[in-house]
């Protein structure tokens, strides 16, 4: 209540005298938005705004892009988790402890203030199929923010960074309650949020093709991990992104050759090396090892082929089933004797100066205080 009033006072101070009804509506959005988007702030970080200095000639498959892994994950502490079982209670599913599913700290708005362009989001219908909202499997992240309310906080964020572009990927989230299908009325749910006009504004509308910066610039790419195969091919049809057919995507592979354009013959080019495949009791240092070379030797593989193409390479992971458990934090960060994925990667991207790696999608991404920097130097 009292952010909501802040809200509404900072809007009464900066918009005009009389707010309009429409003023006090997106107030209400992003308010209701804020448990996954947060609380939408300023900044005159310079990060904000850092692909001022790229070319409007600049493909985007040529960038470097820093992405976040899991980002509706942010604030899901004990207490979210308790805060919610009102709801997830309605379901069977057991809810694990809440560091098995946080896979980063950042609200989503210090995320894009920080230069994060790319962002992984899960979705389903909450409990009773009326609402999409955020999950990480069985833990909800929210029940306010839905997936069109969290939209309109990217929307906001572009009207005041139009240098900037955004790829946003969907995927449905499977496993979120007992009974959740990616069903029709879950797909149409989707196409229906994104296809809004407020939709059609900021999403690019191109299909299966990637562009120049200065193209995408104030509008976001819809990368879509879903499939519309409940619904006639029309609605597959109408709906703009890049298609990433979840059939298509090899599960837990360090090295996917992913063809989201037949007729083109385009192919990304995808690490997604989630979960090692070690025996259990290996431990940190060495899944950490396993997981790191994963990732920088599909970050090599970006600098030396297929120049042309999209590489998307994630160095997020966990071990949750380990003994003891290597949770995402942990990948990342390191258990307090080793160091994680994260700070290896830091001393180690320097070695790729004046490469294309491609987009990489981290966990925990502000840790490292100076990794997304770190990539944007390269
Ligand atoms: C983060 O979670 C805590 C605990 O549930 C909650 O009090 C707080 O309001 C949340 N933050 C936002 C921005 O919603
Ligand atoms: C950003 O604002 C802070 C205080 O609000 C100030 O200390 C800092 O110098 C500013 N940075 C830039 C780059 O303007
Ligand atoms: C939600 O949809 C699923 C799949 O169609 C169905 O099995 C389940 O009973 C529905 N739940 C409610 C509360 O309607
Ligand atoms: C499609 O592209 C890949 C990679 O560039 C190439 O190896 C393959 O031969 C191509 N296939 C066709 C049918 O052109
Ligand atoms: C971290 O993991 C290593 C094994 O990979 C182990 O030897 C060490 O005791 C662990 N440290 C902590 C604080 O758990
Ligand atoms: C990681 O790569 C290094 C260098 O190629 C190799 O020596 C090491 O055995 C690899 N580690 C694991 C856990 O596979």
């Amino acid at each position: 209540m009292r952010f909501f009033l802040a809200l509404l006072g900072a809007s009464l101070c900066l918009a005009s005298p009389t707010p309009s009804a429409s003023s006090f509506a997106l107030q209400k959005v992003l308010s209701d938005a804020s448990p996954v988007f947060g609380a939408y702030t300023k900044t005159n970080l310079s990060t904000a705004s850092w692909m001022r200095n790229v070319p409007d000639s600049k493909l985007l498959v040529h960038m470097n892009l820093p992405g976040v892994h899991d980002a509706q994950t942010w604030n899901y502490s004990q207490a979210t988790q308790d805060a919610l079982k009102h709801v997830t209670n309605l379901d069977d599913n057991i809810v694990f402890p809440p560091e098995f599913y946080r896979c980063q700290e950042s609200s989503i708005i210090d995320m894009l203030n920080s230069g994060i362009r790319v962002f992984d989001v899960r979705y389903a219908f909450d409990p009773t199929n009326s609402t999409l909202v955020f999950w990480h499997t069985e833990a909800l992240m929210s029940e306010t923010a839905t997936v069109e309310d969290v939209l309109f906080g990217f929307y906001r964020w572009l009207d005041e960074h139009k240098s900037e572009t955004i790829m946003l990927s969907f995927q449905y989230e499977g496993g979120t309650t007992s009974t959740a299908q990616d069903d029709a009325a879950t797909q149409l749910e989707l196409f229906r949020t994104l296809t809004t006009p407020a939709a059609q504004k900021y999403f690019l509308q191109t299909k299966d093709q990637f562009g120049t910066l200065g193209e995408a610039r104030g509008k976001i790419t819809l990368l879509k991990r879903f499939d519309l195969d409940q619904l006639p091919s029309s609605y597959s049809d109408a709906l703009p992104g890049i298609h990433f057919s979840p059939s298509l995507w090899t599960d837990d592979s360090p090295d996917i050759a992913l063809v989201y354009n037949t007729a083109k013959n385009l192919t990304a080019y995808i690490e997604d090396y989630y979960q090692p495949t070690s025996p259990v009791g290996l431990g940190a240092a060495y899944n950490i090892e396993l997981k790191f070379n994963a990732t920088t030797q599909h970050l090599v593989k970006a600098s030396e082929t297929y120049p042309d193409s999209l590489f998307w390479s994630f160095a997020s992971s966990s071990y949750d089933t380990d003994t003891p458990p290597e949770t995402p934090r942990i990948m990342a960060l390191g258990n307090g004797t080793v160091t994680g994925v994260n700070q290896q990667l830091a001393a180690w991207l320097p070695t790729m100066k004046g490469k294309r790696v491609g987009i990489v999608m981290f966990d925990f991404f502000d840790t490292p205080g100076d990794l997304v920097q770190i990539l944007l130097d390269l």
